[in-house]
């Protein structure tokens, strides 16, 4: 144990319990609040998923109080359970109105000082758990518990985790080691990792986790087969209790890899059949099964196309096979044709999402969910928002994220991707009167969809504490908040978790907080300038690379010569793209004048000597930035070398292994950026440092 500013530190356990760590709390007034309160539990149902709670609470409480929780003894309790499991305490707490107000996965929380109680109750035993959480996170982030009187309902109806995982054990784009799900081919048969995963997500509001890749590879096709689906369902059992439903990623040509057709024609009768056959399967072996998710016709994956089908015709297919079992299909938006030849400068990746779905809009059965990457290209540090949210109308549709860092320094350099969501999910659309926001597309509001969402693809593998780097932990569970609540700042988000995880010492907190929330603005400003995007290896994507985009065949993508770069996306004399938009954001993005600096290199071709709105050209922009952005990286460790006597040591050098990397990263970065404009463009830097 190490003692720091009053605080105990527990011996450290390499990061693997994460935010459910339960540092314990510092002496005071409310330490003696939290006591007084909680130290008796009074539970009455069996439901597994109450036990889940009450041994979350026993385990939190004893951590960060240090002392035994009973459910015998008299006196002030916290109380908890559904409203209609037989608690008498809480039927007293709670009125009809309050119960009326409380969906299926939301709880109402209430002191009650006359009754002599904090109770905690749920319309259901999921309801009940998030609730549990809820407490325990104020109480981990210091916050008063004697007068708590609400409702809490999650925003977003799905709230997922997509894992890229395959069934060798590898995980495509994982940088946290290998999947925790498979081994040698096969379900791992030990699942206790997987159970605390299960507590991990739920605790930050989870409810949805496919568990393989989008890219289902012939092997995988497998998972709906017999030969799997006993052990798919073991898996299914564990996150059931902690209220989060398990998808598949299946593949489109499932019915001529798994079963024996010779077609997987959408509309082909046998096809439709085999499909409804192969439902009735899974859920007979997982009842609650939540539905497929579908990555077709793109990076050459099967789909609709080989058939002279549409994305409409292969999704709905699914859907029927679905409908009865209350299942659903995700079906993904990220459809290009990765080998088209863009020299002729209007062809453009970037319209592909738009041009594929929206003529299908409302085309779709009720039970597709369109699932939409959050920019058109691919998780770039910079991207516009897709323009297809505000463009389906009648559609369900959810919005995908990447807290996997593919190109945001693949979890080696710190990169906290919260603001960079907010600023996606804050976006106006303008598709549906003044203020259309993405976050209520996203939350089915805007439109009234059945189904809405959010999603992203996951950062976690073997590695001890899960993320690799540290705090990337923070996005893990950041996501989830901000999927639970959009409303959460990205501050409020870094604060609870830095308490939850490295305990409530100010200096520890306040430093850490400013790493996370200037780590996405230095990440950008030593890579692609103006939202260009790319300029990273081929393949794996880590590291500085100009030219480098692998399907740079036809050129370089960015188009950047002795004179100016960018990509020319206007509608007169571009790949008109940027007419996708509505209105005035359309009208912005088509105008050299108007465009976000930064965006521009997204949008226009200008020469290096464009005047940004901030006053200096494109190619002192580019200096500037990379110069101060390598900086700025080196301080992120000077930072973080303030917290040594602070934090365990384990914890400590983790992140200091990491941040030394990044430091050193960022120079070269810096300069490999900064050397090939300078010899692109002769132009001096007017500061005259060394450019290598
Ligand atoms: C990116 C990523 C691929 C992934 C694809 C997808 O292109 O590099 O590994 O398969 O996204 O989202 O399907």
């Amino acid at each position: 144990m190490k003692e720091a500013k009053g605080q105990k530190y527990k011996s450290s356990d390499s990061g693997y319990n994460a935010w459910l760590s339960y540092p314990v709390l510092p002496h005071g007034s409310l330490y003696d609040q939290y006591v007084k309160w909680c130290g008796t539990v009074k539970v009455t149902e069996e439901n597994e998923t109450i036990q889940a709670a009450l041994q979350e609470w026993r385990q939190g409480i004893e951590s960060m109080l240090d002392i035994k929780v009973s459910s015998e003894s008299e006196g002030l309790c916290i109380a908890i359970g559904t409203f209609q499991g037989g608690n008498a305490v809480i039927r007293s707490v709670f009125a009809e109105d309050t119960i009326a107000k409380v969906g299926s996965e939301g709880f109402a929380i209430r002191t009650r000082a006359e009754a002599g109680c904090i109770a905690i109750g749920g319309s259901t035993p999921a309801g009940v758990l998030h609730g549990v959480f809820h407490l325990l996170r104020l109480i981990g982030s210091l916050s008063p518990i004697e007068q708590l009187d609400e409702v809490v309902n999650p925003v977003n109806g799905l709230r997922m985790i997509n894992h890229w995982d395959n069934v060798d054990g590898s995980v495509e784009r994982g940088y946290a080691g290998r999947s925790f799900f498979y081994e040698n081919n096969r379900i791992v048969d030990d699942l206790e990792r997987i159970r605390d995963y299960a507590r991990l997500m739920s605790s930050a509001g989870i409810n949805a986790i496919s568990i393989n890749n989008v890219n289902v590879h012939e092997w995988e096709t497998l998972f709906i087969s017999p030969a799997y689906l006993p052990d798919v369902s073991r898996i299914a059992g564990v996150f059931r209790v902690y209220g989060i439903r398990l998808f598949l990623s299946v593949n489109f040509a499932g019915p001529m890899h798994e079963g024996e057709l010779e077609t997987a024609d959408p509309l082909d009768p046998g096809v439709r059949q085999w499909w409804k056959n192969k439902a009735a399967e899974i859920y007979e072996a997982i009842p609650d099964f939540g539905g497929f998710v579908v990555k077709a016709d793109s990076e050459n994956r099967p789909g609709p196309f080989t058939y002279g089908r549409d994305h409409a015709d292969g999704a709905n297919m699914l859907a029927e096979a679905l409908e009865s079992f209350g299942g659903i299909v995700i079906w993904r938006c990220f459809v290009y044709n990765c080998k088209q030849d863009w020299r002729d400068r209007k062809t453009d990746r970037a319209r592909a999402a738009y041009d594929h779905f929206k003529p299908l809009d409302g085309k779709f059965n009720d039970n597709v969910i369109l699932q939409i990457k959050n920019g058109p290209m691919d998780f770039q540090v910079r991207e516009p928002v897709s323009p297809l949210f505000g463009a389906l109308e009648r559609t369900n549709q959810v919005i995908e994220f990447q807290i996997a860092q593919e190109y945001t320094g693949q979890q080696r350099h710190v990169c906290y991707l919260v603001p960079q969501w907010k600023e996606v999910m804050e976006f106006n659309t303008h598709a549906k009167g003044e203020t259309s926001l993405v976050k209520h597309i996203v939350d089915g509001s805007l439109w009234g969809n059945r189904y809405s969402g959010i999603a992203a693809v996951s950062n976690v593998g073997n590695n001890k504490n899960w993320t690799g780097h540290l705090l990337a932990q923070a996005n893990l569970y950041g996501f989830g908040r901000l999927a639970w609540n959009p409303d959460l700042s990205a501050e409020e988000i870094a604060s609870e978790w830095i308490s939850l995880t490295f305990g409530t010492d100010p200096v520890v907190s306040g430093t850490i907080s400013r790493i996370l929330l200037d780590s996405w603005n230095i990440y950008e400003s030593y890579t692609a300038p103006l939202g260009v995007g790319w300029m990273i290896n081929p393949e794996h994507h880590y590291g500085p690379n100009v030219d480098g985009y692998e399907y740079s065949q036809w050129g370089t993508y960015h188009y950047a010569d002795h004179q100016g770069i960018g990509v020319d996306r206007t509608v007169q004399t571009g790949t008109g793209y940027s007419a996708q938009y509505i209105g005035s954001n359309a009208e912005h993005y088509d105008s050299l004048e108007d465009c976000p600096d930064e965006l521009l290199l997204f949008f226009h071709h200008v020469p290096y000597t464009h005047v940004l709105h901030s006053g200096k050209t494109v190619i002192q922009h580019i200096y500037d930035a990379h110069f101060e952005g390598a900086e700025r990286a080196a301080e992120l460790l000077t930072m973080w070398s303030g917290l040594k006597e602070r934090l365990t040591e384990d914890l400590y050098v983790q992140v200091e292994d990491r941040l030394q990397e990044q430091a050193g990263h960022a120079k070269e970065w810096r300069d490999q950026i900064n050397s090939y404009f300078y010899r692109k463009s002769g132009i001096e830097d007017i500061n005259m440092r060394s450019i290598y």
